[in-house]
């Protein structure tokens, strides 16, 4: 183990070496982006009116948003980058008069406070009058949006921030101000998820008045949005055009740059690094990671024998009670459930070894463990699946863990990436997540009601530190529970929404005595219903931006 520790290290010190040599001396930041791509999106405040007066723009350019010879690019409606200038959603907000919005004052004030952060590409997604139901994931401004980001990014940008701007035509209905703190979390949500960017970070305007009786309740839903990585500018105080709708020119000019430094204040830091104290690994949070991962994919097992890792996360059902009754496991193993020469399972002491029950020995202490769905699983895929000759299985799950215990940068968390990387150390490739958890969570409101929300977050986490933005993840809904709260837990582990997340159920399998635990049979049923989803299942795979 510390020989790996030292080869984990050591790998790591040749990448940043290979990195770095421009100056002979290690630096742990990351390489400086060169082209910083902001999305703006939201309604007409964004796309920008200032300078519109009786449906005509006045044409003044404050010197604040003039274009710049270099150094600010727009991405045009049809996917050209173009040197920027006011109004800068003309060929995108087609059917309003466009004015001067924040935009460029946002970019000439982001290049004169930092002058080392290289050209700055505006990407102008606005459109007036739009509710925040017309950018839900389907809708054709969502759409629109995510592939301009795309195009951005594939023409070389590094996508930075969203600068989101909107809410005026949800302050009208109570309907739309009663939904508007869900949807615009959903929007963000989606979006991030969609551009496989989970920490993006979102800079929002709140709303200071409307034309409708409900900006209060729109106003308080920007404010409480409850995501990482989003700020919140306020307008209010902010001068009106006569129009009484709009923000006037030189309020865009301030609004620019509020956005600006805000967006200069919260430049993400990079997340905390990996630490696993009692596995003695440290994972800097670093861009280099993933070439990490990367390179072990490509060196060692090779062909038929590269190991298909699936990780084993979640509470007890995870880690296994069939056949475990008043602290005893009777010690039964069906035929489904027998070890093979291909199987193999990543120990507590961190080697490969044949995989035999119970899978959770040496991971889930202190607990007795008995049968879970792992070695049904792993001899049904090799079994069924063509393409599958070496398992690996890497057990992590821990009885009586809540959601919580999994956030990350907990023990649970970060044993499970570190496992994970040394898993793929010598060769492999991680296949997906087998996650069953839940319990835990049913005994009060306030663990069931963000249950959706955190295990989403958990996933994006997962797959943004393993650098795998499109890892499987088979999440088994919960069937029993001592709390008295299972059908609001089912509700929210049904209602989990990003891509390659395969639902299976094992409602109605037969349990223990306990009421909690599935049976030997019943984890038997469960494995496979795990291996056949999981082979039946095409991954929607989307190119990393
Ligand atoms: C805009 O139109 C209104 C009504 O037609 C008129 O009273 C007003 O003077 C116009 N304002 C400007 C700045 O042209
Ligand atoms: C523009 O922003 C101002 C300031 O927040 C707000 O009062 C107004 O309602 C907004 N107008 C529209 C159409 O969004
Ligand atoms: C298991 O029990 C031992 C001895 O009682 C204790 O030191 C250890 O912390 C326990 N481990 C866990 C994971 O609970």
């Amino acid at each position: 183990m510390f020989a790996f520790v030292w080869l984990l290290l050591s790998a790591y010190a040749r990448l940043v070496s290979s990195t770095t040599q421009n100056d002979g001396y290690f630096s742990p930041a990351p390489p400086r982006q060169s082209f910083n791509v902001f999305l703006l999106a939201g309604q007409s405040n964004m796309s920008g009116r200032g300078g519109v007066i009786n449906a005509t723009w006045d044409g003044v350019v404050p010197p604040q948003s003039q274009p710049r010879a270099s150094g600010i690019l727009r991405l045009s409606a049809n996917d050209v980058w173009v040197n920027a200038k006011e109004p800068l959603h003309k060929d995108i907000d087609v059917n309003n008069v466009c004015g001067v919005g924040p935009g460029m004052a946002f970019a000439n004030s982001v290049m004169n406070k930092d002058s080392g952060i290289g050209v700055v590409g505006l990407v102008p997604c606005a459109v007036g009058g739009t509710k925040i139901s017309e950018w839900g994931r389907g809708t054709a401004l969502y759409g629109r949006l995510v592939r301009r980001a795309e195009a951005a990014a594939g023409s070389g940008g590094v996508i930075r921030a969203l600068l989101w701007y909107q809410g005026e035509a949800d302050t009208v209905n109570h309907e739309d101000a009663k939904m508007y703190k869900w949807r615009l979390e959903r929007f963000f949500t989606h979006l991030r998820a969609d551009l496989q960017l989970p920490q993006l970070p979102i800079i929002q305007v709140a709303l200071a008045s409307g034309t409708g009786p409900y900006v209060g309740t729109v106003r308080k839903a920007q404010f409480k949005v409850d995501l990482p990585n989003v700020k919140t500018v306020d307008a209010a105080g902010l001068r009106l055009q006569p129009d009484h709708l709009h923000l006037s020119t030189s309020s865009q000019v301030q609004l620019g740059e509020m956005l600006a430094d805000t967006f200069l204040q919260s430049i993400p830091a990079l997340p905390a690094p990996i630490q696993s104290k009692e596995l003695g690994i440290i994972i800097p949070a670093n861009e280099e990671t993933p070439s990490i991962i990367k390179r072990s994919d490509a060196d060692g097992l090779r062909g038929n024998n590269v190991r298909h890792i699936f990780i084993l996360a979640g509470q007890s059902n995870m880690a296994g009670r069939g056949g475990v009754r008043k602290g005893i496991w009777d010690g039964f193993i069906p035929r489904e459930c027998e070890p093979n020469p291909a199987i193999h399972r990543l120990s507590a002491s961190l080697t490969w070894e044949e995989a035999r029950e119970p899978l959770h020995a040496d991971i889930d202490l202190n607990k007795t463990v008995g049968i879970g769905p792992g070695m049904v699983f792993a001899n049904t895929v090799l079994q069924k699946g063509d393409r599958f000759k070496v398992i690996g299985l890497v057990p992590c799950a821990v009885g009586a863990s809540s959601i919580n215990d999994w956030c990350r940068g907990s023990v649970l968390y970060n044993n499970l990436i570190a496992r994970a990387i040394v898993a793929i150390k010598d060769g492999g490739i991680i296949e997906a997540i087998l996650w069953y958890q839940g319990e835990r969570d049913t005994f009060h409101t306030k663990d069931v009601d963000h249950y959706k929300d955190k295990l989403e977050h958990l996933i994006l986490d997962l797959r943004n530190d393993l650098r795998l933005p499109n890892l499987p993840v088979i999440e088994v809904l919960l069937s029993s529970s001592n709390g008295p709260l299972l059908d609001a837990l089912r509700e929210e582990q049904r209602g989990v929404d990003l891509p390659n997340v395969i639902k299976v159920d094992p409602l109605g399998l037969p349990l223990q005595p306990d009421g909690v635990h599935l049976t030997t049979v019943a984890q038997v049923s469960l494995g496979e219903m795990m291996a056949d989803a999981f082979l039946k299942f095409k991954p929607n795979v989307q190119k990393r931006l």
